[in-house]
């Protein structure tokens, strides 16, 4: 076990406290509040940003889709040299977020944007960025990382950098009582997954990080049996916790990591334009039939520690199954033909693009090449 570990982002916690930024934001710069597709107009979360940020020069970029664009996040990089703004406040989803933080790094970068989700420019600088966030998802708002689109190729990237992570995030838990219930049942499914990526790999002796990951996969999972009963304070404030803690850094740092569900994910999302959530769904269970050797005895592990299973010879399997009950509970597809794609021709079309991607090795072991993914995807039609 060697890392490096650093989280910078300072956590605002809990019901009202969207008028931290008041103070969370120097009074001399010039915000950009950038945000979706109108939610928070209508939520009462804008207005709150607004009171927030009274009396000092902020400007407003609306618009970012969900699976942000380059196409339309360039226009908030032209608003902000136009305008000489010099501070971002994201306010809004994984979207918003993660938009954000390509504009911060965009707007301290002379050449196409378009190279920062190819990495051809390594991001070492960017505007400072704060955020609201107003769905538990991806944990964006206070992570390093970012995933954009570019709707002309229908490429979906990640790039990550230390320079966009945010300075600070609120995280306001009364936010939650606007999110349509596929949005909510996306975000457990993501936050999910997301531990899984850092935690169904191999035994490597992490106990503090194996042990931390099977508390909020467990938190999870109350979650998703208490859907029905949701509206309370307790499961929104821990439903947005546990989703920020699942990808903070904490649980991967010195683990072996996977993420071959997200990247193959991002595929079918910039194919099919499949929920991000839900692509994992999709992916996950398959995957974790074909690696089932090489993961069982974490899947084992899981089974007895989250869903408390028997022990027995197949427990990884009833692992697996669980997980993809877990999924169907909420009432997300876990096939592509039930997300309605019937392209005969998509394992062939995200094993191309996944190729083309320079993502040939994927997973703990770097096992997973084009060929395997193929059959993943053959495997969740
Ligand atoms: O755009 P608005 O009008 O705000 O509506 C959004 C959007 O339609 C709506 N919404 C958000 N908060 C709401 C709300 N509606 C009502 N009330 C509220 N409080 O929800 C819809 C989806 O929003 P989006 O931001 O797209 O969802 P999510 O947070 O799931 O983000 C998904 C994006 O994040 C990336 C995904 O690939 C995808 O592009 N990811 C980012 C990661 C990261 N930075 O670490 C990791 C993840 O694995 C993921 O890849
Ligand atoms: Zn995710």
């Amino acid at each position: 076990m060697k890392f490096t570990y650093s989280n910078p982002t300072v956590i605002h916690f809990g019901q009202g406290k969207i008028a931290a930024v008041a103070k969370a934001i120097d009074p001399a710069r010039k915000v950009l509040v950038i945000y979706g597709g109108g939610s928070i107009k209508t939520n009462g979360v804008y207005d709150q940003v607004a009171a927030a940020l009274a009396g000092r020069q902020w400007r407003e970029f609306g618009g970012v889709e969900p699976n942000p664009t380059v196409e339309t996040l360039d226009q908030a990089v032209a608003l902000i040299r136009q305008e000489g703004l010099d501070y971002i406040l994201a306010v809004g989803g994984g979207s918003v977020i993660d938009g954000s933080k390509y504009v911060a790094a965009a707007a301290r970068y002379d050449g196409d944007g378009w190279d920062i989700p190819t990495r051809k420019h390594k991001v070492v600088d960017a505007l400072p960025l704060g955020a609201v966030l107003t769905l538990p998802a991806t944990g964006s708002e206070s992570n390093n990382g970012a995933v954009i689109t570019r709707r002309a190729t229908h490429d979906k990237l990640a790039f990550s950098s230390d320079a966009v992570f945010p300075r600070f995030a609120v995280l306001d838990p009364d936010v939650i009582k606007s999110l349509p219930e596929r949005q909510i049942a996306n975000g457990l499914v993501d936050a999910f997954v997301h531990v899984c990526e850092q935690y169904i790999t191999y035994p490597a002796q992490a106990w503090v990080q194996d042990g931390y990951a099977e508390t909020l996969l467990r938190n999870l999972v109350n979650l998703a049996l208490q859907f029905k009963e949701r509206d309370n304070d307790a499961w929104r404030a821990n439903f947005m916790w546990t989703a920020n803690q699942a990808l903070n850094g904490l649980i991967g740092a010195g683990a072996p990591q996977d993420w071959a569900t997200h990247m193959i994910g991002h595929e079918l999302t910039a194919a099919y334009g499949i929920d991000h959530a839900r692509t994992l769904a999709i992916v996950q269970p398959a995957l974790l039939r074909d690696r089932l050797d090489d993961k069982k005895v974490k899947l084992a592990q899981m089974g007895r520690a989250v869903f408390g299973l028997a022990p027995d010879v197949d427990l990884a399997q009833r692992a697996i199954a669980a997980i993809e009950q877990l999924f169907r509970g909420l009432g997300v597809p876990v096939r592509l033909s039930e997300a309605g794609v019937t392209d005969a021709s998509a394992p062939e079309r995200v094993a191309a693009s996944i190729e083309k991607h320079g993502l040939t090795k994927l997973g703990e072991k770097g096992a997973i090449t084009p060929e395997v993914v193929k059959r993943i995807v053959a495997a969740a039609a």
